[in-house]
């Protein structure tokens, strides 16, 4: 792909745009030497203003969500795209969270514009165990492992049961729970199910990733070595 449409393309301004940019000079090789539009070089290679370009196409964001952001590009309030960079709003392939985090729950979201990838995660086949912890508003009734690891709970409005997941009481009003599926809201009205109510969400980890010191709201590129923890782990 030609330079111009490339760096287009990673969201930074239009093609009309990038095209006086290297009409002034703000693109460069690593040494400082100017490039023109038809420029064949790898993109790692590249500078504009100095700086290496973003991550190309292929590119997997590992990003701990704060509680009061949603998962869209449009909707009215806080929307998670306004963590990253401005420009990644504009990537041609699009950045697409990895499967949905409710406003109000925190933890661990995936993004990515490889759309293969994408799928890959969420088919309920791969079954990669996404962790969560939930306060909860009531004291547990001690049946909820019971029930969650049976496979039959069936939620209201839906005609399979639930694949079996795996509760960890940490006190009477705190639990880890383990999914295999990512239905909607799914932690809430599996609560609910049993008459209880969450009142604060976080997602820990998604297959063996964890957020490892990430601070809510900040984000990092995932590496092949970070994307190949999200299919290990139970
Ligand atoms: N389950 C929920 O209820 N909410 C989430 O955000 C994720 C899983």
């Amino acid at each position: 792909m030609k330079l111009l449409r490339h760096i287009a393309n990673l969201g930074y301004g239009s093609r009309r745009e990038v095209a006086a940019w290297f009409r002034d000079g703000r693109i460069s090789d690593t040494h400082g030497n100017m490039l023109d539009e038809d420029a064949r070089i790898a993109p790692g290679d590249v500078r504009l203003d100095g700086e290496p370009l973003d991550p190309p196409p292929g590119l997997v964001v590992l990003l701990h969500k704060p509680v009061g952001y949603t998962c869209s590009t449009k909707d009215p309030g806080r929307l998670i795209y306004d963590l990253l960079p401005r420009r990644f709003r504009y990537r041609d392939p699009l950045l697409s969270p990895v499967g949905r985090l409710d406003r109000d729950t925190s933890g661990l979201l995936l993004l990515t514009d490889d759309g293969g990838l994408l799928h890959r995660i969420i088919s309920p086949k791969a079954r990669i165990a996404k962790h969560y912890e939930a306060e909860l508003a009531e004291d547990l009734r001690g049946d909820e492992a019971a029930l969650f690891a049976s496979g039959t709970l069936l939620l209201d409005a839906e005609k399979t049961p639930l694949l079996p997941a795996q509760l960890a009481v940490l006190t009477p009003r705190r639990a880890r729970l383990t999914l295999h599926e990512g239905r909607y809201h799914q932690v809430r009205r599996m609560f609910a199910a049993t008459g209880n109510r969450v009142t604060a969400l976080h997602r820990a980890r998604v297959g063996a990733l964890t957020l490892d010191g990430l601070a809510p709201g900040q984000w990092r590129a995932l590496d092949a070595a970070d994307v190949q923890r999200v299919f290990a782990g139970d």
